[in-house]
């Protein structure tokens, strides 16, 4: 069988990437994902599988896949989570979700490197204290190079990150990192991301996101991405071609708590 090798220095790193695909798999049975053909030292060896990274014309389907995962995750497992503790299930435990993230966003914001960031640390503080009692669902780095696509199925790889998070949280970050790639998204594009996304949980009974939410969780990967811009094929910085409504809506909310 041909395999794709990611090779790992750190042994705790590759231990935890192996609990995340085997999570993965549990929860979400139905997803295609490569296996793991052997384990090495330094490296594990993934079945290689075909397809083509996600792009600008693959949002409504990834956004519609993200919103099954999450759902399913949570009906099978993450009801029982709190997003601001770690959770663990048999022999993985994922990491809660202000966990280092809080400490990263404030940390990135203080180097005033960040431009344009519509939430000030206040505000994040604010965002992730309500997540804490958020429904739970998870955050796996669903930038555009972590999806394999071809005319029949789409491939979740990489099993690297793993944190819980709220409903919606990687919904925005595939919105804002193919924005990043290959320029400004059509507003009703993203729109209709959101919609296909939340068609999942709202099926079941759950809030799924709210354009709030939304704008929030964009502000968020704006910050955390911004170091990356310039690599991983990031030509463009959110704070130049996001929607005017994330801003609107989120401005709008700072009057409301204020009053
Ligand atoms: N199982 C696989 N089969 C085929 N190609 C793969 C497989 N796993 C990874 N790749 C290819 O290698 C690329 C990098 O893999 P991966 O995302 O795991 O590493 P990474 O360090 O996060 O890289 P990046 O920052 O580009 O996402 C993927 O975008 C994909 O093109
Ligand atoms: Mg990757």
């Amino acid at each position: 069988m041909r395999t794709f090798t990611k090779t790992y220095t750190d042994p705790q790193l590759q231990q935890r990437t192996l609990a995340h695909h085997r999570w993965i798999a549990h929860t979400n049975p139905d997803v295609r994902i490569p296996e793991v053909v052997q384990v090495r030292p330094t490296a594990i060896d993934f079945e290689h599988l075909e397809g083509h990274h996600g792009t600008a014309d693959d949002l409504l389907t990834l956004a519609s896949l993200l919103g099954h995962q999450h759902t399913t995750a949570h009906t099978r497992d993450l009801h029982a989570a709190r997003l601001d503790a770690s959770h663990t299930s048999g022999d993985v435990t994922i990491a809660g979700f202000a966990d280092s993230r809080r400490e990263r966003l404030h940390q990135l914001l203080g180097t005033g490197t960040v431009p344009g960031s519509a939430l000030a640390r206040e505000a994040i503080d604010g965002w992730l204290e309500r997540a804490a009692t958020m429904p739970a669902a998870f955050y796996k780095d669903a930038n555009p190079r972590n999806f394999l696509i071809t005319d029949t199925r789409v491939v979740i790889i990489d099993f690297d990150s793993l944190t819980l998070a709220p409903f919606g949280y990687d919904l925005a970050k595939i919105v804002v990192t193919t924005a990043m790639t290959t320029g400004p998204l059509p507003e009703a594009t993203i729109r209709q991301a959101v919609a296909a996304y939340n068609r999942h949980p709202r099926q079941h009974g759950l809030p799924g996101c709210s354009r709030r939410e939304f704008a929030a969780w964009c502000e968020f990967h704006h910050i955390l991405t911004t170091p990356y811009h310039g690599t991983n094929g990031y030509q463009f910085s959110w704070h130049t071609i996001r929607p005017a409504w994330t801003i609107d809506v989120l401005r709008q909310f700072d009057k409301e708590s204020a009053s």
